[in-house]
């Protein structure tokens, strides 16, 4: 494993040494990417290296992974998440190619896992005792749960409103929960303040690189399960935009590897007023600070902690931005539920709501190859499912009352 040899600044451009920093640019703050030798590794790796069954985890990939050895790979099966070809959605669109890339399959139920598996090996391949991250619930019930068992301590800084789902895991897995009085934003950095008074490993999004790392073995997987090919569009729900720059290293590096001849068009998607970079995109690419309120807790993000990345992600591919308002995020729960039998929490169910507005708005044509990634999986925050489907009918256990709800056959 290990192939990584260096880092770039995501802001600046500027070339970091590996052993420097395990975090952001030592020259203008900005977040690092890690490098490989893609030449190198192009002459060395064959495609059949990486191959593996359909349902395989992430470790297949690591060749293509910044780690020293696979000492610290997780036993819990981390990505190989399926992804199913539309049949509700699709035929209700008239879309020939539309995939469902389930997330939710992961073992603390979100994409996290992908990116705490890589951060979290780091840290003990480093020898830490303390991993500490904010989150906005899924990323550390992902840390907790893949910690457990491997000794690290893990502290965890939440907003004190997640999801009760997402801190009950984080209870149950053992991590050390403090619930801020605030929002994410607050929660984020006051993990930084205690990082340095502290000196615990800091997992934070987009500030620690190696969560990139693990998020782009999506992109990997995505790849493979259609054949060794390229969709033409991914569309990802988009809050601090780690997952979205992850995607796009991941299909970068496949394309330099020369495994595909193409790459696809980024769709990222937001909260109406957690859209800061949507307002990047079409503005001049500066990230301002914006209300960040949304009904989607992932995504409800003022200032986003990758924001220069996300940025560069989606222009590079040529995509675009689109905005989903809590109405549309909640309907579009039951409406992926009901036509393909995947649960999606309300971020995960923000891409479908993405989906319907975009092609609606004719940005997505109905040839195209389109995947729409589900990270979370809906019991993650079962209060917001329930606002859009109502209470079920309590009767009495007979059958006269059960008569009387004229159900037919
Ligand atoms: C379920 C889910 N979807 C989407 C996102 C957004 O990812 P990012 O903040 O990297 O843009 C998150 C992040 O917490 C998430 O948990
Ligand atoms: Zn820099």
């Amino acid at each position: 494993m290990g192939k990584s040899i260096g880092f770039k600044c995501a802001r600046c451009g500027a070339e970091v040494e590996l052993a420097s920093s395990d975090y952001d640019c030592p020259k203008c703050s900005g977040n690092l990417l890690v490098q490989y030798d893609l030449t190198g590794l192009k002459r060395r790796l064959k495609r059949s290296d990486v191959e593996g069954g359909a349902l395989d985890g992430i470790w297949r990939y690591r060749e293509l992974l910044p780690l020293d050895s696979s000492k610290y790979a997780s036993p819990l099966k981390i990505g190989g998440t399926p992804l199913y070809r539309s049949r509700g959605i699709a035929d209700e669109l008239g879309l020939r190619s539309l995939y469902i890339k389930d997330d939710g399959r992961n073992p603390s139920a979100s994409f996290k896992d992908r990116a705490g598996a890589i951060a979290l090996a780091r840290a003990l391949e480093r020898g830490e005792k303390v991993i500490t991250g904010a989150s906005t619930g899924n990323a550390a019930s992902s840390l907790a749960c893949l910690a457990a068992g491997t000794g690290i301590r893990t502290i965890i800084f939440v907003p004190k409103a997640a999801p009760v789902a997402k801190i009950a895991q984080l209870l149950v897995f053992g991590a050390t929960v403090i619930a801020v009085d605030g929002t994410y934003d607050q929660a984020f950095d006051l993990c930084l303040q205690a990082t340095a008074e502290y000196g615990w490993y800091n997992r934070n999004t987009g500030y620690n690189p190696f969560t990139r790392e693990g998020k782009k073995t999506c992109a990997y997987e995505i790849v493979e399960q259609l054949g060794w090919k390229c969709p033409d569009k991914v569309i990802v729900p988009v809050g601090d935009g780690n997952i979205i720059s992850g995607i796009w290293k991941g299909f970068l590096e496949f394309h330099a590897l020369g495994w595909i001849d193409r790459l696809p068009q980024l769709i990222a998607v937001q909260g109406g007023k957690s859209d800061a970079i949507a307002c990047a995109l079409e503005s001049n690419g500066q990230i301002p600070t914006v209300s960040g309120e949304t009904v989607a807790d992932s995504i409800s993000v003022s200032l986003p902690r990758d924001g220069d990345a996300a940025v560069t992600a989606v222009r590079d591919s040529k995509g675009f931005a689109v905005r989903v308002a809590d109405t549309e995020i909640l309907e579009s729960i039951p409406h992926l539920a009901r036509r393909e039998g995947v649960f999606a929490e309300p971020a995960a169910a923000a891409a479908v709501a993405g989906l319907r507005k975009a092609y609606a708005e004719g940005r997505i044509a109905s040839d195209e190859t389109v995947v729409v990634l589900i990270t979370g999986n809906g019991l993650k925050d079962v209060a917001s499912a329930m606002k859009t489907v109502g209470a079920p009918r309590v009767i009495a256990p007979e059958m006269a009352a059960l008569r009387q709800l004229n159900l037919g056959s």
